[in-house]
């Protein structure tokens, strides 16, 4: 057991008190910001006249020895000691002896975590940023290549009015941007430097705290040290931006999964982003939409677990703050796992452009154009509404689309309808037709591709 702070005690700790206690089991996972850490604390300790010339190479070169071996795999991080930050320092004292010693002064292990788990974090949201503009690509180009790939739209999972494949995946583009974006603002909020606020009230030395927060890339340091040490709230914004995403990511698979259907048969996952079953020669089963839907959970229960642990917790820090981790990191790794194979499954996808545009026949989703249609010759939409109602109602006895009827037929219903009422309820003219802005139609959804466009360059 290699511990930092002996020299006040008289006995052991208990052992069971030693596991229960120590995070290197998982605060290993910021070994590397802690390095990075030290090496800007070390910098600026010598550049304020703390540490000599000499001390600081010395120290840096022995970090860079232990980052190195660790790499390597020379170097195993074992439960022999407490936490990531003792098997640095204990790692640092074995090699280069007494200036070791000096790599903590100015220092408490309450401003080091906070900057580890913050350093951590901030790269977590740049790689999840960087997974979620490689998914907005992938969406792009299947909205690209669907302008005219016509599908039902749904309403309470019943068809409503005919849409593009390039609109619906419009829908998914847009969600997973303000995904981005929340990130961004995140970002921009917690790009400052807890380093230099000590345990709680930072030091009696003169340290220049100016300095390791732009070593490290953030806008500046913290400005109050005990928020410094006890703030973890950039760590919920981002659990909760995670958790939104995947709520969104969710709804995708749960589409993805009933268009992969027997009976949809809208979409065909790839053999290589599907599995089998033991039993059941003739399945293929869409389990990663299923895995992303269920993994959803994990997510918002990371959220949870961090918002109710941080809700009593008086300043500054306090033990309960270690808890912040090991859920935290299960989140961040399983919501880039879900986009990573999310993306990677849209971009194999065959679209069935065939049973789609069917579907969208067959479903009355042109029912509200024949509506319109009587409207424009005169009918009231009440009546119009009333009129529809009882064709579809023959079409279904009749196992037809409305365009299936002879102009005969319709004519029984209302005298009004003419021969261009084939051409007025057409799936193609149906979507045309929609040229609002944010609308399915041709020329509205080029619009809205080159905002898309426009955005992701
Ligand atoms: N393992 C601790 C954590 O994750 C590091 C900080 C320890 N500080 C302390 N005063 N015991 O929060």
């Amino acid at each position: 057991m290699a511990q930092l702070w002996g020299g006040r005690f008289t006995k052991e700790t208990d052992k069971l008190v030693y596991a229960f206690n120590a995070s290197i089991g998982f605060d290993q996972k910021f070994f590397h910001e802690d390095v990075a850490g030290s090496r800007a604390h070390v910098k600026m300790l010598c550049k304020q006249g703390i540490l000599t010339d000499e001390e600081r190479d010395q120290i840096l070169a022995g970090l860079d020895g232990i980052e190195a071996d660790v790499d390597a795999g020379k170097l195993k991080i074992t439960d022999t000691y407490e936490d990531i930050h003792s098997f640095v320092e204990a790692n640092l004292i074995d090699r280069i002896g007494d200036p070791g010693k000096k790599l903590h002064t100015g220092r408490s292990r309450n401003d080091q975590v906070a900057l580890d788990m913050r350093l951590y974090t901030r790269g977590q949201v740049q790689e999840m940023d960087g997974l979620l503009k490689h998914f907005l690509e992938t969406i792009l180009s299947v909205m690209e290549a669907n302008v005219d790939t016509i599908m039902p739209g749904f309403t309470h999972l019943q068809k409503a009015q005919p849409i593009t494949l390039a609109h619906h995946m419009g829908a998914y583009f847009e969600m997973f941007k303000r995904d981005r974006l929340r990130l961004h603002d995140i970002y921009e909020r917690m790009n400052f430097c807890p380093l230099g606020s000590g345990a709680l009230a930072g030091t009696t030395y003169p340290l220049d705290r100016e300095f390791t927060a732009s070593e490290l890339g953030f806008y500046g340091p913290t400005a109050n040290s005990m928020d410094g040490v006890s703030d973890r709230d950039y760590l919920i914004e981002f659990l909760s931006a995670l958790s939104t995403m995947m709520m969104h990511l969710s709804r995708f698979s749960e589409e993805v999964i009933i268009w992969n259907s027997n009976e949809y048969r809208f979409v065909e996952i790839d053999d290589a982003y599907s599995t089998g079953s033991s039993i059941m020669p003739q399945k293929k089963n869409p389990d990663i939409a299923e895995l992303v839907r269920g993994k959803t959970g994990r997510v918002y229960g990371a959220l949870m677990s961090l918002l109710t642990t941080m809700k009593g917790i008086p300043l500054a820090y306090n033990k309960d703050m270690q808890e912040d981790k090991e859920l935290a990191f299960d989140a961040m790794d399983t919501a880039k796992g879900c986009v990573a194979l999310f993306d990677g499954m849209l971009a194999t996808m065959k679209f069935n452009n065939r049973v789609m545009a069917d579907s969208a026949r067959h479903g009355f989703t042109n029912a509200t154009d024949a509506a319109d249609y009587l409207v424009n010759h005169g009918v009231p939409f009440r009546d119009a509404h009333g009129i529809i109602g009882q064709i579809v109602l023959h079409c279904i006895d009749r196992g037809i689309a409305i365009d299936d009827m002879s102009l005969e037929d319709l004519r029984s219903f209302s005298d009004k309808f003419e021969a261009d009422i084939f051409d007025a309820i057409s799936m193609e003219t149906c979507v045309n037709k929609r040229l609002t802005v944010g609308a399915p139609g041709h020329d509205a959804m080029l619009s809205h591709i080159r905002l898309c466009r426009e955005y992701l360059s």
